[in-house]
């Protein structure tokens, strides 16, 4: 097993946007996350302050985790994703570490509700719980327990509707 490390979580400056490029490109399969993180930079859709980059002591950046807008309905939120870590990095707390520090930092600008499309077994131990329970759906067919949401403020219960993703995502 991997060992542990402490990780660094500061949002991105533009000194990293190769690094998030590279990372990506060597995590993904393909380029599309890579190229859908710049298209995200360029839209609307970004929020300065939460594309979330995790370090290690020596400050060499090894994972990513990004929050963009998105609508439930016509409610603001908060879209989580790409997140990606260097492969020879995985499983060492990076990708948890970059997600916790997106999640604050979203809380801290008062957001109230995050999304995301991803490995349903990953995503619950932040919060995120199956999407369908609230009533939440999306335009495209996915497997169910995949969508998931979450408030960042119990007082501000999830809404029900149908998530509008930036159009980036092509969604
Ligand atoms: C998924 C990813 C971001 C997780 O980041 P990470 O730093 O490797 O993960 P962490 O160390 O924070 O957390 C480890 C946990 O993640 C889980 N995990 C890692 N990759 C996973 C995957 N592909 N599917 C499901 N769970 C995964 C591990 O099982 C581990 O769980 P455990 O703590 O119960 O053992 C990273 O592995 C990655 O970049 N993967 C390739 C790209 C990708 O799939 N991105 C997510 C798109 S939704």
């Amino acid at each position: 097993m991997p060992a542990r490390h402490h990780w660094i979580t500061r949002a991105e400056t533009s000194a990293d946007i190769p690094t998030i490029r590279d990372i990506s490109l060597e995590a993904f399969e393909t380029p599309l996350e890579a190229d859908l993180i710049d298209a995200l930079r360029a839209d609307s859709s970004w929020i300065d302050g939460l594309s979330i980059v995790s370090a290690d002591e020596d400050g060499e950046v090894i994972g990513h985790a990004l929050l963009t807008r998105c609508h439930i309905d016509e409610t603001p939120a908060l879209c989580l994703g790409p997140v990606a870590v260097r492969p020879g990095h995985q499983r060492t707390g990076a990708g948890s570490a970059a997600i916790r520090a997106a999640l604050k930092a979203a809380k801290d600008m008062d957001e109230y509700y995050v999304t995301v499309l991803g490995h349903p077994t990953y995503y619950p131990r932040f919060g995120f719980t199956r999407a369908s329970t609230h009533h939440i759906g999306l335009t495209i067919d996915v497997p169910d327990e995949a969508m998931m949401a979450m408030t960042l403020d119990k007082t501000h219960p999830l809404p029900s509707g149908t998530v509008r993703y930036a159009a980036p995502f092509g969604i």
